[in-house]
């Protein structure tokens, strides 16, 4: 909701939609933004601007003066999509490299979760460092890291699933050719959409069945709660505060906490929106397995009009491809195999043929590039069929 308030009742965290500062004619205009520091709170009472609009859906409220309400709509800045390109450095070399930006990807997040539970909030320098690594990754190959932070154990699920969702939010950035700067920003704000859940009991967080109304309510609590630990760090860029608050809005309205609709909400929130329901679906928790890749595309392109903007949820697919890297498919001529790399075609990734369906029996493990015969996709398997896990079967034909 867009309020008119007195500057002396703004703080640190409140979103100004209107600097209503344009008195004197000299056509000054100052961009929306997140007040980032008392500091400017001092300077618009030096400039006399006594009164400015706020936003309440896309920052902390202030208290209320004179209150009007405005409709507004924020524009989706989707960006020129990239033609699909054969990753530049096989996806076998560049596991090497982005093992190492994984594990400390996963050191950083675990550090900031443990710090912000105990009250206190790191500089962002390192966060910036860690993402520029992970661009660089993903423009080499972007496969990499996504695949290596589906790898953990139950118990890791928070961590690696911070560090993936930022993963696959890069990789949408890289896709729609969006400034190398504002890129990282969403990714670090993706790193830390839910810290906020650092306050949520465990036991709600790692409840197996149904959770009660209160339950739902408290875990709905931590959209606010990530704004709040966030707005207590120095230099978080605007889009952080945005996507803490805002990851769990909906296209359709249905969403929390504010039930923003469409382009309201903002193109940042609505990537890592997509990108955290595909972790969130295909990752194997405590309480219950992980949905196969193939799946959990389904449910985002399922999700596409409803819960995601329809082009946004159909882009994901595109980019990720139909058969992401550790799918198990079945050929049309009865071979099967796991899928180890992408190119340039997203229906005709790289296999590691393993089985004959038809004559029910092992073959020697070879490699069939897709793109380049004629050979196609069926169907998706499960990785049982080889009779190994997900982790298992990663481990055994791509890290090795
Ligand atoms: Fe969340
Ligand atoms: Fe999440």
């Amino acid at each position: 909701m867009i309020k008119k308030v007195n500057v002396e009742c703004l703080r640190v965290g409140v979103y100004v939609h209107d600097f209503n500062c344009d008195w004197n004619g000299s056509n000054l205009y100052i961009e929306p933004s997140y007040i980032k520091s008392e500091n400017t709170i001092e300077i618009l009472k030096n400039w006399n601007i006594e009164e400015v609009f706020i936003d309440t859906d896309r920052g902390l409220d202030a208290e209320p003066s004179r209150s009007v309400v405005e409709d507004v709509s924020f524009i989706t800045p989707f960006g020129v999509k990239r033609h699909r390109e054969r990753p530049a450095v096989p996806l076998k070399n560049e596991l090497q490299s982005s093992r190492k930006i994984t594990e400390d990807a996963v050191r950083i997040v675990e550090q900031t979760y443990r710090q912000a539970m105990e009250g206190s909030m790191p500089e962002v320098g390192p966060f910036y460092e860690l993402a520029k690594q992970m661009q660089v990754s993903i423009q080499r190959n972007r496969d990499a890291l996504s695949l290596l932070s589906r790898i953990r154990k139950k118990d890791e699920y928070t961590l690696y699933h911070s560090v993936s969702v930022s993963s696959h939010v890069l990789n949408m950035c890289h896709y729609y050719e969006i400034p190398e700067q504002q890129s990282l920003d969403i990714a670090v704000g993706a790193l830390f959409h839910d810290i906020g859940k650092a306050l949520v009991p465990q036991t709600i967080l790692n409840k197996p069945g149904k959770l009660t109304e209160a339950e739902f309510n408290e875990m709905k609590r931590h959209a606010e709660l990530s704004m709040d630990m966030l707005s207590r760090a120095k230099n978080i860029p605007l889009e952080g505060y945005d996507i803490a608050l805002h990851h769990h809005e909906r296209y359709d309205g249905k969403g929390y906490p504010h039930g923003l609709e469409k382009d309201r909400i903002s193109f940042a929130a609505q990537l890592t929106s997509v990108c955290d329901v595909f972790d969130a679906v295909t990752s194997e928790r405590c309480y219950k397995a992980g949905m196969e890749s193939v799946l959990g595309l389904r449910i985002i392109y399922e999700g596409g009009g409803g819960h995601f903007n329809k082009e946004l949820a159909n882009d994901f697919i595109r980019c990720i491809g139909m058969y992401p890297v550790g799918t198990c498919v079945v050929l049309a001529d009865g071979r099967s195999g796991v899928v180890i790399g992408s190119t340039e075609d997203m229906t005709r990734p790289i296999v590691q043929i393993l089985y004959d369906e038809k004559k029910q029996k092992q073959l020697a493990p070879f490699t069939v590039d897709l793109s380049q015969t004629n050979d196609t996709i069926a169907s998706y398997s499960d990785t049982r069929r080889f009779g190994l896990t997900y982790n298992q079967l990663l481990r055994k034909f791509l890290l090795s």
